[in-house]
């Protein structure tokens, strides 16, 4: 089996976008470590802050934002960083060619329960001149790399530099992620499809009447059966789209009016269609495909509906 190195050369992406895509899976393995001491390293629980989101933040947060922060101003490319968990961006090396955006730890309201989290990034150019809020509001199409790490049963990265998705998988023997699955395809159509149930009553009438159709199974208008799984953290429930298809959606809801969305464009739903895409499946807000959206601020939310392209097409069908 390949190891990341070995497969990042073959690639043929540039040397400088490899090195950082090293760096940031160098990084994930000690997030790993951190991740699996748990209890045994007090690191679970709150860690007394909230982020600019007004989100209480937990000890492993706070950590695994620093991990990366760290990791990065070392790292002589990276012009600045954003993060879920800094207010503000993050000036690094002037002359840095990339910006990175990252949620250092998602679905982190599975931590004290032992249950998936993850680290999930993106990589954009680094406009020329002085770095500001501005050089980050980029479309994510513009996005050279973008990727996840899944702390589970085993640790794998998923991984993106526009020629498909690669997966890995770290050895917990020689500490290398071997490629496991080469060229990753999203089924096109599904039974699965992953939501939280318990807002329905604050969906929009299009979701809700698509969610209502796919429940009355067999005996309703799409004439078979459906399935549900909600992981709480998005990172596992993409993984799960990405390895046996389905669909994926944090919709548009009324239950805090001024939060009608809940996942971040530049640190969840960018990175996730775009890998999404490069999978051969489909991402949208419901109404705007997600990588063609202009992001007006660097913590700007989105509704995200994305997977297996045919039921995502399905689901669109109803938001008309
Ligand atoms: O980062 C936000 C997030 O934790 C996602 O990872 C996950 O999909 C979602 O929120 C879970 O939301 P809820 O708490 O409504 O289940
Ligand atoms: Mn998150």
């Amino acid at each position: 089996m390949q190891t990341l190195s070995q497969s990042l050369k073959q690639s043929g992406i540039n040397d400088e976008l490899a090195k950082l895509i090293t760096v940031l899976a160098n990084t994930s393995k000690d997030i790993s470590q951190a991740v699996r001491h748990g209890a045994l390293a007090g690191v679970l629980g709150v860690a007394g802050t909230e982020n600019v989101q007004g989100e209480d933040q937990k000890k492993l947060d706070v950590i695994t934002n620093d991990m990366l922060k760290d990791a990065l101003a070392a790292q002589g490319s990276v012009k600045a960083l954003a993060s879920e968990e800094e207010d503000e961006i993050v000036p690094l090396s002037k002359d840095g060619q990339f910006l990175v955006c990252f949620d250092p730890l998602d679905g982190s309201s599975n931590i004290d329960i032992n249950s998936l989290v993850g680290t999930i990034f993106s990589v954009l150019p680094a406009p020329s001149g002085d770095v500001s809020e501005q050089s980050f509001l980029q479309s994510g199409r513009k996005q050279v790399a973008a990727g996840y790490v899944l702390y589970g049963p085993s640790t794998m990265l998923a991984l993106t530099t526009g020629k498909g998705v690669q997966l890995y998988t770290l050895d917990p023997v020689s500490g290398d992620y071997l490629l496991t699955v080469d060229g990753v395809q999203i089924s096109k159509d599904t039974g699965e499809f992953a939501i939280n149930m318990s807002n329905q009553r604050f969906w929009e009438p299009g979701m809700q009447a698509y969610i209502a159709d796919l429940i009355k199974g067999k005996e309703g208008p799409r004439g078979k059966n459906f399935n549900m799984r909600w992981i709480a953290a998005m990172v596992g429930d993409v993984h799960r789209v990405l390895c046996r298809g389905g669909l994926f959606t944090y919709p548009t809801d009324t239950k805090d009016p001024k939060k009608p969305f809940k996942l971040r464009l530049m640190y969840e739903a960018n990175p996730m269609a775009f890998l999404v895409e490069q999978a051969g499946g489909k991402a949208s807000t419901g109404y705007e495909t997600i990588l063609d959206v202009a992001p007006s601020e660097i913590h700007q939310r989105v509704a995200v509906i994305l997977g297996s392209a045919n039921e995502v097409d399905a689901c669109l069908g109803y938001h008309k």
